[in-house]
């Protein structure tokens, strides 16, 4: 198998594991949110560093309404006040920010708050850092479905793909989940058809650098098929000839 040594163009993070980072010490959960914004400025850092062109962190899900009222409102809260704090250092870094996902049922000041972080950044042109908040990859899918009838177009994979939320960056290569939860959580279920998935145990406040690049390093050593097979992907070669026929049943 051939590596594939090239960095993920477009990494999207499900950033897991904040409640239980807080609550192993003690802390309230938002505790764990706090730092959870500690970790997605240097993981940002880093993903400038590697060249890496697009970043999507799922930060807060539709699903995530159902949690506790007070927990909900430190979130929102804490978004606020990390845009306000954080911005003008991802100004000079080059981010951009974009928020995808549902906008109505966000309060006025937390959609002045994305709107002003997203005019300040507009820009920039180092790194696209998409933050999903209030996003379900099947809100999406049903939002673009209404989108594309409501223009009277036929429902087909590329009307479906364009109207998608996220139709501005191509697909994700590498998905990441830390917390050690194994499953996708209506995070991009359209964008995900061929991404590699990785899966990591720390929980995300723990996620650093050396963590990113672990992940990195795993997806370049995937073999992306699409659905062809090895020796379509690589060229005849090593696999082809090492293989040994199937030894014949009487
Ligand atoms: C992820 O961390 C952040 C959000 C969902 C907002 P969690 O809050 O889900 O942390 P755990 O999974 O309970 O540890
Ligand atoms: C997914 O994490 C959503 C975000 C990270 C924003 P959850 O903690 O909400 O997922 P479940 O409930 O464990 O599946
Ligand atoms: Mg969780």
């Amino acid at each position: 198998m051939t590596a594939n040594l090239s960095i993920p163009r477009h990494i999207a993070i499900v950033m897991d594991g904040n409640g239980r980072w807080a609550t192993r010490r003690f802390l309230p959960r938002v505790a764990g949110h706090s730092q959870g914004v500690d970790a997605l400025r240097r993981c940002v850092k880093t993903c400038v560093d590697r060249d890496v062109e697009v970043l999507t962190v799922f930060a807060f899900s539709s699903e995530n309404w159902n949690r506790p009222a007070d927990e909900v409102s430190c979130l929102m809260e804490l978004l606020v006040l990390a845009l306000g704090r954080e911005v003008p250092q991802l100004r000079q870094d080059g981010v951009r920010l974009l928020f995808v996902g549902e906008r109505a049922g966000l309060s006025e000041r937390v959609t002045l708050g994305l709107e002003q972080a997203e005019s300040l950044t507009a820009d920039n042109k180092r790194l696209l850092l998409n933050i999903c908040f209030n996003y379900g990859g099947r809100w999406d899918i049903a939002q673009a479905a209404a989108k594309v009838a409501g223009q009277g177009l036929p429902v087909t994979e590329k009307n479906l793909g364009e109207a998608m939320a996220l139709a501005h960056v191509p697909d994700p290569d590498l998905i990441i989940r830390t917390g050690g939860e194994q499953r996708i959580s209506n995070f991009l279920l359209w964008q995900a058809a061929y991404a590699e998935l990785f899966f990591s145990s720390k929980l995300w406040p723990e996620f650093d650098e050396a963590a990113l690049d672990e992940a990195i390093a795993a997806y370049q050593h995937r073999e992306r098929r699409f659905g062809q097979t090895s020796s379509q992907v690589n060229g005849p070669g090593i696999n082809e000839k090492t293989v040994l026929p199937l030894r014949q049943t009487a």
